[in-house]
């Protein structure tokens, strides 16, 4: 772990130079054994252009056993920082180097390291270097050969990326396999897994007619859990050819589940890495939600073999390239999947949840930064999913036709090579015969717009004004902000008739302010505007709550209904916490007509009428009140849930299912029923915890049981307890379900949950060494706003006494968990006095990781 004794330099875009050196092949040879694995590299480096530099390799505090040059071991090479200098006096050398280092002692899961008695590799963004001497650096690329040695009884498996080419075994006991990857790739890229695995084959032929063997690699207990993954994957493969033209290129594909890992899965060439959490499944242990992101991780990983692989990164600032990209063709696919409408506002959501509020905090940057401190801080929702909606505004802009061209230039220009995001928008500019020179202060402005749109109409002349108005807020360094280019969907309904007015027109707002006007409009139009949110931006309107109700029944965009939906519920939660009066009113009878609506799907129905999460109130307002926000909120859901009980159990009854199956339809009424039981328990019903028990009890699949005991976990019904003690004493030997247990409690809307969450934090069963179990509980607890923000300030202590304890584990996690703590401006000043006491605190710590310091230090800031 680097300690920053001084302030770690920051790593600037501007900066970027091109390598001194390329690496065209490497040749690696482990002798892999847990506590000391001998690593032996061998790289032809090549000297690029006219210049006297030694060879710089990057490593991670190791110092070389060896080095030789085109054979002879030399000793006039040097460490500077954590880079091995080696001088060189010709063009083209062998350079060897030999290390040892200890994968069981490895808890940041970068590099070489244990989980669960296998070993694995985790090289993005900058873990390769904890393996060997290497530039690790995107933008040079070799052809790898990996010849791996392991004892045959402990690690039977040995997998590494590309094909394998040969195998045997030795006396000792040991055996080797080589594996050869035909495709130069950046180090990033590189992995090996070598465990005691059992595998789940398919094969998948591709467009051309060539056969790919696919492989999915667990421990062999959950072989049954592997179905969902695989078929996702070949579902994947046949989207890329039929959307993109996008072919596979290796005879074999392979993924590995493993239990411990920093993020959701890695795209290493020919053999993907997962959190296990992505990869398996059955009814009895993983949600609908589960599912659905199994197939979402499984196809985005697949997907990086063109747009990260093929074509990667120059360089770490260009990541959303790769990112963005895939994101928004991850998003493509899983919308081709099910219901394209609630994709679209789940996707929205989770923008909402995570991206809005970092382009509103300290931390917000663009989704090309201009500088970093540690790179591993960037894999953030600005990068991935502000990143897709940009491609997803060129591809509006563009139209389907002239986007699957533009993506065609990219892939056929940049095969094999490392491109900026600059390499992108170029193509899609040539190919669209558009001019994106405004357009591409997207990826340099921070900070989420807002339009302010209001529409005047003259009965008497049948016209219409909308004026429209835009505002980027200032963000960390950048104060000054230029108008953007904003494409917004809009369509006019008439108030009286509810028949469209207009047709569905694309505006391309890039001025400070615009007026259009529309002719001919004989009624009061009422204004549908970002519809199926054709831009990531906030608007400020002025519809009634009547305007919205009306569209909340009338407007045919699937999502500009939600949408209407959700701002009539916002409006009324942010007056109501205010006001500390909640007018339900309005929500009241929208909800009930949606609920009453001819013709839509129970996924639909099941979003529309969820209200919007505290965290989400909070965001819309100066100064949080959080125990302001709850009440509000909690009383707009009892007087939903009483008003409209008859309608929920109504609902209830009717959405309940014979038998599990797996389909989105089962999936949308699995949804709306366990919406309809969060209802009835808001109303108070006396019955709601027996019927959520019995729910409990009578589940054939988890994600009724787990919406049965959420259900009873936010509430004081005696059946709480008992449901939590079954339901840990089901799943005693499943960690990713114990997780659920952990993160249900963590996300409790009771006034105990602070407590209840410091008492599970010394759970026998609670560990900061695995990831998914620390984002579990302290991850979950730092989104449950009420809980998180006690005014006594336990919360705040609480995380950070765990972020402390986290960073000397594993740096990259405990970084990702400490945003909730930069809220502080937006609180009172008790509250704000108290988060950044705790930042303070984190970031005096002696020994701090770059990654928590960066974030805790731009966050007091
Ligand atoms: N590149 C991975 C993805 O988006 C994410 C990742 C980043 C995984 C860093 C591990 C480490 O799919
Ligand atoms: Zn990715």
């Amino acid at each position: 772990m680097a300690q920053p004794s001084t302030t770690p330099a920051a790593i600037r875009r501007e900066d970027y130079r091109p390598p001194g050196w390329t690496v065209p092949d490497i040749t690696l040879d482990f002798r892999l054994d847990p506590a000391e694995t001998q690593v032996h590299a061998t790289l032809s480096v090549v000297r690029r252009g006219a210049h006297d530099e030694p060879l710089r390799l990057d490593g991670a505090g190791q110092v070389p056993l060896s080095v030789k040059v085109d054979g002879v071991a030399i000793n006039d090479w040097r460490i500077e920082g954590e880079q091995l200098v080696v001088p060189l006096a010709g063009d083209a050398h062998r350079v060897e180097t030999e290390v040892v280092i200890a994968p069981d002692r490895n808890t940041q899961l970068m590099g070489l390291y244990a989980s669960g008695g296998n070993l694995c590799t985790q090289c993005e963004a900058e873990g390769f270097r904890r393996i060997t001497f290497f530039p690790d650096r995107p933008d040079v690329l070799s052809v790898y050969r990996v010849r791996m040695t392991a004892e045959a009884r402990r690690f039977p498996v040995l997998l590494a990326n590309g094909d394998p080419v040969a195998s045997g075994t030795n006396e000792d006991g040991t055996h080797w396999a080589e594996w050869h990857d035909p495709f130069p790739k950046p180090s990033y890229l590189f992995a090996l897994v070598a465990g005691d695995l059992a595998v789940h084959r398919g094969s998948f032929t591709t467009m051309s007619g060539r056969a790919v063997q696919l492989g999915i690699w667990v421990r062999a207990a959950d072989l049954p859990k592997t179905d969902h993954a695989l078929h996702a994957l070949r579902l994947a493969m046949a989207w890329d050819e039929r959307v993109y033209g996008r072919e596979y290129d290796l005879d074999v594909f392979n993924i590995v589940a493993v239990d411990d890992f920093n993020f959701g899965a890695m795209e290493n060439k020919g053999l993907n890495i997962f959190n296990s959490r992505y990869i398996l499944a059955d009814p009895d242990t993983a949600t609908d939600y589960d599912y659905d992101a199994i197939a979402a991780v499984v196809a985005h990983e697949y997907f990086h073999n063109w747009s990260g692989n093929r074509i990667t990164c120059r360089d770490w600032f260009q990541l959303s390239l790769k990112e963005g990209f895939t994101v928004y063709r991850d998003q493509c696919f899983s919308a081709d999947q099910g219901s394209a409408a609630v994709k679209r506002i789940e996707d929205v959501r989770g923008l909402r949840a995570s991206q809005f509020p970092e382009d509103s905090g300290p931390l917000a940057h663009p989704v090309r930064p201009e500088s970093y401190i540690e790179i591993s801080n960037f894999y953030t929702a600005t990068i991935y999913n502000k990143g897709a909606e940009l491609i997803r505004m060129m591809a509006t802009m563009l139209g389907p036709v002239k986007f699957r061209a533009a993506t065609d230039l990219y892939f056929d220009r940049f095969d094999g090579t490392a491109a900026t995001c600059e390499d992108f928008v170029a193509c899609m500019e040539e190919a669209g015969g558009i001019d994106l020179t405004q357009f591409r202060l997207w990826y340099a402005q921070a900070g989420t717009p807002r339009v302010s749109v209001g529409l005047a109409h003259e009965p008497g002349g049948g016209r219409a004004t909308l004026r429209l108005a835009q505002h980027v807020p200032a963000t960390p360094g950048q104060s000054v902000k230029h108008p953007m280019v904003l494409p917004l969907k809009i369509r006019l309904f008439g108030a009286e008739t509810g028949r469209a007015l207009t047709d569905e027109t694309l505006i391309l707002l890039d001025q400070l302010s615009e007026t259009i006007t529309f002719e001919g409009v004989t009624e009061r139009p009422v204004l549908s505007i970002n519809r199926g949110f054709s831009a990531p931006v906030v608007i400020e309107s002025d519809r009634t709550a009547a305007d919205l109700a009306f569209l909340s029944a009338h407007d045919d965009d699937a999502f500009a209904r939600y949408e209407a939906m959700q701002q009539l519920m916002l409006d009324t939660l942010v007056a109501g916490t205010i006001n500390g009066v909640v007018q339900a009113d309005a929500v009241l009878d929208a909800v009930a007509r949606t609920l009453e609506a001819e013709g839509l799907e129970p996924a639909f129905l099941a979003e529309a009428v969820l209200l919007p999460s505290e965290n989400f109130i909070g965001d819309q307002m100066m100064t949080v009140d959080p125990d302001a926000i709850h009440a509000a909120r909690e009383e707009l859901r009892e007087r939903l849930g009483r008003t409209l009980e008859p309608v929920w159990r109504r609902l209830y009854a009717e959405m309940a299912q014979d038998a599990y199956i797996h389909t989105p339809d089962a999936k949308g009424r699995r949804r709306l029923r366990n919406v309809a039981l969060g209802y009835i328990a808001a109303s108070g019903a006396p019955d709601a915890a027996a019927t959520a028990l019995a729910q409990f009890d009578a589940a054939d699949n988890m994600t009724d049981r787990q919406a049965a005991l959420t259900t009873l976990v936010n509430s004081d019904a005696p059946e709480r307890e008992d449901a939590l003690a079954r339901f840990h004493a089901r799943y005693a030997d499943n960690a990713l379900v114990l997780d659920k247990w952990f993160q249900t409690q963590a996300l409790s809307s009771r006034a105990d949950t602070g407590a209840v969450v410091a008492r599970l934090a010394r759970h026998p069963d609670f560990t900061l060494t695995n990831p998914n179990r620390a984002r579990a509980l302290v991850g979950a607890f730092g989104v449950n706003q009420r809980a998180f923000n006690a005014a006594d300030g336990s919360g705040y202590r609480f995380l950070a006494d765990q972020l402390i304890a986290l960073d000397r584990l594993n740096p990259q996690t405990a970084a990702k968990l400490l945003p909730p703590l930069g809220r502080w401006r937006r609180f009172d000043g008790e509250r704000s006095r108290l988060m950044r006491a705790e930042l303070t605190r984190i970031v005096e710590t002696p020994g701090l990781s770059k990654d928590l310091f960066e974030q805790a230090s731009k966050s007091i800031e």
